[in-house]
């Protein structure tokens, strides 16, 4: 294991309107609880974790009535400057998406505006020189072409196959430039054999760690940000070498989000 930590650029939106108001995903309940409070302290932590880690950590402003804005993951997909934007599934999310274009346009970044459906980070990761992405709830097929396109990467395309892990960062997480850790469940058997191909020395989650969305996790290349309660990833992280800090996103589980949906990587 030689992987070494690079400093990032990251983009989060404070969770100020989070809430779990409607259900797109088998996690929200609408009927249940939820603190909002708990929610932004919760998400501050893990703002200050990266500042520790020494990343850079910049800030969309949130909307009131978009209670999703707080996964920034989803507001598009950066890569060497060029910024795909993204068009959601749900209405519920829509106005989401000229929010962030807008952010990356105003910082001069190049802005394309997607012609399928696809919901960023959320389903497309860059994986050292590939792009890993995911079909089957959210971004459509079809877009993977277009990303490959617009992002000057070559694409590979994942079928999830669980509702639970609907989005590909739910169900697979990018170490360092050679590895991954990934729930083998969550994908098609032929997706399967791909990410066998490709990553043979994968970490392989339990559903344990799955059902913590523990892999919604956001790495350095040294150090892994998980979910405190993904007690086995945490531990086959650290055999193989990953240093990790836990931290507890219970609220923003409730909405069927973790720590990496919280952040949006800007590889300008
Ligand atoms: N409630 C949000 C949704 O269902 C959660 C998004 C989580 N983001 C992610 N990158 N997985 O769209």
């Amino acid at each position: 294991m030689t992987s070494h930590a690079t400093p990032r650029r990251y983009l989060m939106c404070r969770p100020t309107h989070f809430a779990v108001t409607y259900r797109i995903n088998p996690w929200m309940d609408p009927a249940a609880p939820y603190d909002n409070a708990l929610a932004v302290s919760q998400w501050e932590n893990l703002r200050q974790t990266f500042l520790g880690l020494g990343h850079t950590v910049e800030l969309i402003d949130p909307i009131p009535g978009l209670p999703d804005m707080v996964f920034a993951a989803n507001g598009a997909t950066v890569v060497d400057g060029r910024v795909l934007a993204v068009q959601f599934r749900d209405a519920e999310r829509a106005d989401e998406a000229p929010a962030y274009a807008a952010w990356f346009s105003d910082r001069g970044f190049d802005v394309t505006e997607p012609k399928h459906t696809n919901e960023g980070e959320g389903d497309i990761l860059l994986a050292g020189d590939v792009l890993l992405a995911g079909t089957g709830f959210r971004t459509a097929h079809a877009s993977h072409a277009e990303t490959q396109e617009v992002l000057r990467r070559p694409v590979i395309t994942l079928q999830l196959v669980d509702p639970a892990f609907y989005h590909l960062d739910t169900a697979l997480c990018v170490l360092d430039e050679t590895n991954i850790a990934y729930l083998p469940q969550a994908f098609s058997p032929g997706s399967q054999s791909v990410l066998q191909q490709l990553f043979p020395n994968a970490i392989i989650a339990t559903p344990e760690d799955a059902a913590v969305l523990g892999l919604n996790a956001v790495s350095d290349g040294r150090t892994v940000v998980l979910p405190v309660q993904a007690v086995s990833l945490t531990a086959a992280l650290e055999a193989a070498g990953y240093k990790t800090i836990g931290v507890d996103l219970s609220e923003l589980r409730k909405a069927g989000g973790g720590p990496k949906c919280c952040t949006l990587e800007v590889r300008a």
